[in-house]
């Protein structure tokens, strides 16, 4: 059977998944490290691509390159734009765009598709994650127990949304506002159009999963050191739960 792709940008975004593989084998391509192994039953490849769209691009290309996955799937953190999204929720990325290509003029930037080069088609503003992944990923949802933010809290959302992606950690309730008015976005990152746009160019499904760490305002950073941990391993938790439902 063909493995599952998994990817996380940083080091948390992949941790739990790692130390709860079997049968791990590493492979080093051009430097960076593919673990391939079991979890859940479930032939995977984990790596960690490093921050931002270039990095998440490249490792994105290289694992279809290597492995052939069946699927791709992204987990890790995002910055929370919908005003009901706290620390710890999750947000299934069903459709993913830039924030950061397209035409800059004097009113402002105006977001617009990329071109296939492989077919020189333009690709759509947005990519769309695999349907049944999304589908599998809500029957996931219902099974799965995540970490509360704290002892008074209740569990964690898990909801269905836009996320847009740039390069950029967003610090700004201006851009935040921007972002849900022209992309109807509800979370922010650094990698998931990158990842989409490279699996959609080679007609490979993905899926890409974030669990909110800050609301991208002027309390992102402080926040982003606070949460990304309890966020990371909410994400890696219901990524191994849809590993149960494939
Ligand atoms: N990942 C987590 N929080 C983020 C933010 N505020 N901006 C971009 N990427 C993020």
């Amino acid at each position: 059977a063909q493995r599952i792709a998994i990817l996380g940008a940083m080091p948390e975004e992949i941790q739990l998944l790692e130390s709860q593989m079997s049968k791990i084998k590493t492979k080093t391509v051009l430097g960076f490290q593919f673990k391939t192994g079991k979890l859940n039953g479930k032939k995977i490849v984990l790596t960690e691509t490093g921050i931002g769209k270039v990095n998440a691009a490249v490792v994105t290309t290289l694992i279809i390159k290597e492995f052939h996955p069946k699927s791709v799937i992204f987990t890790g953190i995002a910055g929370g734009i919908s005003e009901s999204l706290r620390q710890g929720d999750i947000v299934i990325g069903n459709r993913l765009t830039y924030h950061d290509y397209g035409r800059l003029t004097n009113e402002g930037l105006s977001t617009n598709a990329t071109r296939n080069p492989i077919t020189k088609q333009l690709n759509p503003l947005y990519f769309s994650s695999d349907s049944l992944l999304v589908l599998q990923a809500l029957n996931a949802a219902k099974e799965v127990r995540l970490q509360k933010m704290s002892a008074e809290a209740s569990q964690p959302n898990i909801s269905v949304g836009t996320i847009v992606t740039g390069d950029t950690f967003v610090t700004s309730s201006t851009a935040v506002g921007h972002f849900e008015k022209t992309l109807q976005a509800s979370a922010t990152e650094m990698e998931g159009a990158a990842v989409a746009q490279v699996c959609y160019q080679q007609h490979i499904p993905f899926l890409i999963i974030r669990s909110i760490s800050d609301k991208a305002n002027e309390k992102a950073s402080v926040d982003f050191q606070t949460f990304k941990k309890i966020a990371s391993d909410n994400s890696a938790t219901l990524v191994k739960e849809i590993l149960k439902q494939l």
